[in-house]
């Protein structure tokens, strides 16, 4: 089965390939020049994922398949959230959105609570109208200031447990891939695409139920 990447950024889309690469009987194709991005307008993660596979399959005529991640801080109420690409502004960058990240903790106070997590929904759309999706999470702190020079947008300010006070910016991309949001939701995904491509009759009946930390699935259920 062909499948094409929605997203256009390299570091997603070396970590996505790593992942699914490995699944006998998937070939990975790029996002073709001149699709144009759709508008992120959904109020979750499933929603957001949902829109950008099912526009890229429909423009393409192939299964296609789309993540989408937040950083939820629990002294911030969840955010940044849905909203993490944008959180300082629509043309913000990464530097600008791990400042206002700080800024907005310290000002929360919130007693040194410094708790959050990372979640990512990978979906693929069918042309024939069915979706498979997993989600996978990881969780964390939030550092004090940035640290590292490796990965991509909140990196060097997250230190996910279990990884010795270092930030995801500190680890290759082998380490991180290995306890990340990302990671986790694309393994999660992966079974399901091998299970599915090689028992195309089995459908959602036979769906496996995804690892700790993640979670697999086909239907409408809203995450948050
Ligand atoms: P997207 O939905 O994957 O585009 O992610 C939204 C935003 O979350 C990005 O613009 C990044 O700022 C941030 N983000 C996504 N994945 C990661 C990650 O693996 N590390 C750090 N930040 C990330």
């Amino acid at each position: 089965m062909d499948l094409v990447l929605a997203t256009a950024n390299p570091h997603k889309a070396e970590e996505i390939a790593e992942i699914l690469g490995s699944v006998a009987g998937l070939t990975l194709r790029p996002r073709p020049d001149g699709v144009a991005e759709v508008e992120e307008t959904g109020t979750s993660l499933l929603e957001n994922a949902r829109l950008k596979a099912r526009s890229l399959c429909r423009a393409t005529g192939l299964p296609a398949v789309a993540d989408d991640t937040g950083l939820m801080v629990d002294a911030l109420d969840g955010a940044p959230g849905v909203f993490s690409a944008r959180y300082a502004g629509e043309s913000a960058t990464y530097a600008d959105n791990v400042a206002k990240l700080l800024t907005e903790l310290a000002a929360a106070g919130g007693g040194g609570d410094r708790r959050a997590r990372f979640s990512t929904v990978a979906l693929v759309a069918l042309p024939d109208g069915t979706e498979q999706w997993a989600e996978g999470t990881v969780a964390g702190a939030i550092a004090a200031e940035p640290r590292g020079d490796q990965g991509f947008g909140y990196d060097p300010v997250f230190v996910p447990d279990g990884a010795h006070g270092r930030t995801f910016a500190e680890m290759s991309i082998e380490e991180k891939d290995a306890c990340s949001h990302r990671g986790r939701a694309f393994r999660a995904l992966a079974e399901v695409l091998a299970h599915d491509l090689a028992d195309p009759g089995a459908g959602a009946a036979a769906r496996p139920v995804g690892r700790a930390g993640e979670q697999a699935g086909a239907g409408d259920e809203p995450l948050r």
